[in-house]
């Protein structure tokens, strides 16, 4: 689990370095990346295909707010929320059984992608 979401968090930054190389790579490069990413299956092709915010909100959301509702506390899903730093605070800040997520763990990079995912994606 650990080097699954490592490995997403990878494929999804910025630098990213399992999507970003393509086109720049040799042959040999591209059939060892290949391999990776089907090794990696269906979560990497997704993450690849998929915009960042999408395949980070599956990765670190999705456990207890699938499709924006929520598993532990059903009065606070993330639909109809339209402020971005509602949502990149409580990333922070976790709390009432949220999981609270350091800068190593989302980047205030990834927090903004997440947030515009969820607000365009779960209007209600
Ligand atoms: C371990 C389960 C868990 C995970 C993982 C989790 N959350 Fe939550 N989340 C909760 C719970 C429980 C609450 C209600 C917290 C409260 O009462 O303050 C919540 C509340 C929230 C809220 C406030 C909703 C509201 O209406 O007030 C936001 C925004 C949110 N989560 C975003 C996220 C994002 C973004 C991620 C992924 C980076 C995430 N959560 C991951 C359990 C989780």
């Amino acid at each position: 689990m650990l080097l699954r979401t490592t490995l997403a968090g990878r494929a999804v930054g910025p630098g990213n370095e399992i999507c970003g190389l393509k086109g720049e790579l040799s042959m040999k490069q591209r059939i060892i990346t290949a391999t990776v990413v089907a090794a990696l299956g269906m979560f990497a092709s997704a993450a690849c295909a998929a915009d960042g915010g999408e395949a980070l909100f599956k990765a670190k959301c999705a456990s207890c707010h699938p499709n924006g509702g929520n598993i532990i506390n059903k009065s606070k899903t993330l639909k109809g929320i339209k402020d971005v730093k509602k949502i990149t605070s409580k990333i922070r800040a976790g709390g009432g059984g949220m999981t609270a997520f350091d800068a190593k763990n989302v980047s205030d990079a990834d927090a903004k992608l997440v947030a515009d995912y969820i607000i365009k994606t779960f209007k209600k």
